[in-house]
């Protein structure tokens, strides 16, 4: 990897782990999700990196895929499991970390370590021509030895500039049909998730979080409010996703229907929110990393 390339990578590691542990500090008995969101998303731009993504806040049963919308009210509640997921980039070089926070109450300690572990473990394994089968059982059998479940449809992820999810996928199960190996110089987001429910996600409802579309299809808008929409949201967030409430800054109403539209017509992509099927409780823990000869270095 190329010395300056690696340097933006190191500095958006440390100003998404300084989120990430603002953010998690912030999350308390009566705080608006919204606030907490706000405040570690402003963070992340004072300190001069972009944002990857909208800070996802999840609850309990719903793993990943939730960002408030503009008009949230909600707080956290007594006993609530939240993941923290945030992300950061420079120049299109992202960092990707998350970490779970139980309010108030201490019941699901044993599973936050589980997956904390499960972390550390597949960490202590990366390196450059390892099989990634080896990594996924590695973090199956760290999560079962706690007694839970890993949530074997949730993946860690390669990043590239620009580009959150770009080809290599970490198992969180024991997965021998896939024999990829990583190379050195590769970015890799792992994310282990334990749950004492299913064990795998389905979709729920909207997340409030979207992505433009790659193909360029704007000429298939006809009305002319959501074709300045469209191309204001892929001038501005190009290739990463966004939130509902970021829009508010291209548009000052009627936000909703203009999302509607586009997700209508196919020029954006509504992510939907990641469930465990039994509605179980889930915790997450991600780290960025990358892939050495002879290990790998944690950048978050
Ligand atoms: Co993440």
């Amino acid at each position: 990897m190329d010395n300056d390339i690696y340097e933006k990578y190191r500095c958006a590691g440390k100003i998404a782990a300084e989120a990430r542990d603002y953010g998690a500090d912030m999350i308390k008995l009566g705080v608006c999700f919204l606030d907490v969101a706000n405040k570690v998303e402003s963070q992340i731009l004072e300190r001069g990196a972009g944002i990857a993504f909208p800070v996802n806040i999840s609850l309990n049963e719903i793993a990943a895929h939730y960002s408030p919308r503009h008009d949230d009210v909600s707080v956290f509640k007594k006993g609530d499991v939240v993941k923290l997921d945030v992300g950061t980039h420079i120049d299109g070089y992202i960092a990707d970390t998350a970490v779970t926070v139980e309010v108030g109450t201490n019941k699901y300690d044993s599973m936050i370590k589980a997956s904390s572990d499960a972390l550390e473990n597949a960490i202590a394994l990366l390196k450059a021509g390892i099989d990634l089968s080896e990594v996924g059982k590695i973090v199956q059998e760290t999560i079962t030895s706690y007694g839970y479940k890993p949530i074997d449809n949730l993946t860690g992820h390669s990043l590239k500039q620009y580009e959150l999810h770009s080809g290599l996928s970490i198992p969180n199960v024991a997965n021998s049909s896939q024999r990829v190996k990583p190379k050195e110089g590769d970015v890799l987001a792992v994310e282990p998730f334990a749950t004492n429910g299913a064990g795998h996600v389905t979709s729920g409802v909207g997340s409030n979080i979207y992505l433009c579309n790659k193909s360029f299809r704007s000429k298939i808008i006809r009305e002319s409010r959501s074709k300045m929409m469209f191309n204001k949201m892929r001038g501005r967030f190009k290739t990463l996703p966004f939130a509902q409430r970021w829009c508010y800054n291209l548009l000052s109403d009627g936000v909703d229907p203009v999302l509607k539209k586009l997700s209508f017509l196919g020029l954006i992509k509504h992510y939907t929110q990641l469930i465990d099927a039994k509605g179980g409780i889930v915790t997450q823990k991600e780290h960025t990393v990358i892939i050495r000869e002879d290990g790998c270095e944690v950048i978050t």
